[in-house]
């Protein structure tokens, strides 16, 4: 989308994210499977560390780090960390501003976990950053991490198009969807066009899906391989009419 950059989604969401998001995954659910994940990879009586790739506002970054983790926040967005940060329990998450297709962090810097959710790896659209992304990521994991990617599963037959819809009429405000799917070219685009008596609001997004199987083949050029797929974060497993998956990679031995 011209005009596009890694900034715009959390520039312009920044305001509305957690009224419009802050539900859209069971949080406790998704902190027990983290927490779990990174205590094996830390060992009995060591303090875990997690990075998130795009925390956004830390929705799942603050409660992490309430769980007792060490968690580091990297977002391209000042509006979203400095929401993450005016939030309680915001001082708790260590935020990195960056570009998660290279994570500006040093050499000696190591994870438990790598997280990245909600669809977030999806949100790197140009040719070959979702792979650099896995790529640094495993550069990025201490000895026994792992690397966890949650997405939606693509749909075999979404197709191209353009519609609108409405996702909010109130008397006060209209928020319209307007969607530009390119289903060869696995992208899809759109706007949320917030129209209210103060004015109007847009605010762009756009994604490049990959399918699980493409996510394990940009996973073993990374270095990475499949250790476990559930359909939800209560560990349930993944099923081929699961709508969703979270994948824990870790580093080929
Ligand atoms: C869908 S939100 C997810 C936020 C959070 N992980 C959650 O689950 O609620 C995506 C986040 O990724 C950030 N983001 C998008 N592209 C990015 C990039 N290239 N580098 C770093 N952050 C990025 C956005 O600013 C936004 O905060």
């Amino acid at each position: 989308m011209a005009g596009f950059d890694a900034t715009t989604y959390g520039e312009r969401f920044a305001d509305v994210y957690d009224d419009w998001y802050h539900d859209v995954t069971d949080t406790g659910s998704c902190v027990d499977a983290v927490v779990a994940l990174a205590h094996r990879s830390a060992g009995a009586g060591n303090m875990s560390s997690v990075l998130e790739l795009g925390v956004g506002t830390g929705r799942l970054a603050i409660p992490l780090a309430e769980a007792g983790a060490s968690v580091t926040g990297l977002d391209a967005s000042h509006a979203m960390l400095d929401a993450l940060a005016a939030k309680p329990g915001g001082d708790g998450v260590r935020t990195v501003l960056g570009d998660m297709v290279d994570p500006p962090l040093g050499p000696d810097a190591t994870f438990d976990v790598v997280l990245v959710a909600y669809n977030t790896l999806f949100n790197l659209v140009g040719e070959g950053q979702q792979e650099r992304c896995l790529r640094r990521s495993a550069e990025l994991l201490a000895p026994g991490g792992a690397v966890v990617i949650e997405a939606f599963v693509p749909a075999t037959d979404a197709a191209s198009g353009d519609s609108v819809t409405t996702r909010q009429v109130t008397a006060d405000r209209v928020v319209l969807s307007v969607n530009r799917t390119d289903a060869d070219g696995r992208l899809a685009m759109g706007q949320y066009i917030d129209i209210s008596e103060q004015g109007i609001r847009l605010r762009p997004w756009q994604i490049r899906w990959a399918t699980p199987s493409d996510l394990d083949a940009m996973a073993t050029s990374a270095g990475l391989v499949l250790d476990e797929r559930w359909a939800d974060w209560d560990r349930s497993p993944f099923t081929s009419d699961a709508p969703a998956h979270i994948s824990v990679y870790r580093k080929r031995p």
